[in-house]
């Protein structure tokens, strides 16, 4: 196990009705910037909720609305501007993770005199930021209670993802009720991130990872047993509150401690996005179990592990690379089977750009991938094999 220290600042409020300890969260501030997506919050009521508790806290509300999944560069510089101009003293994301994402990057751009884009491309380097809050409607990023953001520069055709504690949210509340409202598919999507965020994880060489392999296996477990029953029953405040748990403790530093994850498979899916803007949750169920197949030789012995201990493959007479490959079949059988895309033919993606898509895997440095590094030729591969 490698050296560790662990630290997450943010509070996390959980539960039905929740979102009524907003106001004491906001005593000390004065001028408020709400950011939130494309109407979502404001059917489902909850924007009148946060509306009520930010007047009972007496601060002066400034709104940005309209961030689009996959958020973009354009409407980070919009929040940073009105920061700049009306003196914002706090944000409050009120959505998933492309809402909250945006929020990171204006809340860091906000205090940084050049083009936000110098931060996201890391040419500059985060080193204050304003202070900021969230209200998660959406289980799936974990951006609630990590300093990840992923932005998108529709210009130039770029998805990175970058981080920095500074953005960490002081606070972020989830009340499974808010996630009732959410679609079958985008709930499908999600399932599909969070446990793309624990294979992330759990593909690694460190030796003697006993009790994090438990408890990315316990994670895995509990979405796969609980994502049909959900599935079935979108307003089961009980499946509900299992998948944002879920959600939050997959990327939220607490299962990662004393080793590197890979990540290979989120810089494809990135790459991906930025050239075709599909959800990101899709595109890791199409890429994964291929980037799994394309890197099995690296440690065999994870895959089957993977396999008997997550899927419940049965070992006995067979090779250890067969039962690695059968864990692999049953992952893509499982997110068949909840409704994922499997093909990038199925968001109409042909051979055509996958040269493109390949050279933005690697925009940011030849290799990539920490369980195997791969370059431009294997990203190329891993996209032909998921046609
Ligand atoms: O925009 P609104 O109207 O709110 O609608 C959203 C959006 O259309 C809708 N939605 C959200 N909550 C809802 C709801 N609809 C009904 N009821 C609700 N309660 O869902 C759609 C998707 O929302 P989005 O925020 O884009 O989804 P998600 O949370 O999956 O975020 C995806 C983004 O996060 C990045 C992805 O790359 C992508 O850009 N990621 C961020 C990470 C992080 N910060 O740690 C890690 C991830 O690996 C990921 O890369
Ligand atoms: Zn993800």
């Amino acid at each position: 196990m490698k050296n560790f220290t662990f630290h997450n600042p943010t509070k996390l409020i959980f539960g039905k009705g929740e979102v009524e300890k907003l106001a004491e969260q906001m005593k000390d501030y004065q001028k408020v910037l709400l950011v939130y997506g494309g109407g979502s919050i404001k059917r489902s009521g909850l924007y009148d909720q946060v509306i009520d508790q930010l007047e009972q806290a007496k601060v002066e509300i400034f709104e940005l609305a309209g961030v689009e999944p996959n958020p973009r560069l354009t409407t980070v510089k919009k929040g940073v501007e009105l920061c700049k101009t009306e003196k914002i003293d706090f944000l409050l994301a009120v959505g998933g993770g492309s809402t909250i994402d945006c929020t990171k990057a204006i809340a860091a751009g906000a205090k940084y005199d050049g083009d936000p884009w110098d931060l996201v491309t890391r040419k500059a380097p985060v080193v204050d930021a304003l202070p900021l809050g969230t209200v998660l409607t959406l289980a799936a990023t974990g951006s609630e209670m990590n300093g990840n953001s992923v932005i998108t520069n529709w210009e130039t055709n770029e998805k990175h993802g970058w981080g920095s504690p500074i953005v960490m949210p002081t606070f972020s509340i989830l009340d499974p009720v808010n996630t009732y409202t959410v679609p079958k598919d985008q709930t499908v999507y999600g399932i599909v991130d969070m446990m793309s965020h624990v294979f992330e994880h759990y593909f690694h060489h460190e030796k003697n990872t006993p009790f994090q392999d438990r408890m990315c296996e316990g994670l895995l477990k509990t979405v796969i047993d609980t994502a049909p029953k959900l599935l079935d029953d979108l307003e089961n405040y009980e499946y509900r509150a299992t998948i944002l748990y879920c959600g939050t403790m997959a990327l939220n530093g607490v299962l990662n401690m004393g080793y590197h994850g890979d990540w290979a498979s989120h810089n494809l899916e990135h790459a991906v996005s930025a050239v075709h803007d599909i959800p990101h949750g899709g595109g890791l169920a199409i890429i994964f179990p291929n980037w799994m197949k394309y890197s099995l030789d690296e440690d065999v012995s994870r895959f089957k592990q993977m396999a008997i201990r997550v899927f419940d493959v049965d070992p006995s007479g067979k090779s250890d690379r067969d039962v690695a490959l059968l864990g692999i079949e049953k992952l893509r059988e499982f997110w068949n089977s909840i409704g994922a895309p499997s093909r990038l033919a199925d968001y109409d993606i042909t051979e055509e750009t996958i040269t493109l898509m390949a050279e933005k895997t690697v925009a940011a440095g030849p290799n990539f991938g920490n369980f195997k590094s791969l370059n431009k030729e294997d990203a190329e591969a891993i996209f032909r094999a998921s046609l």
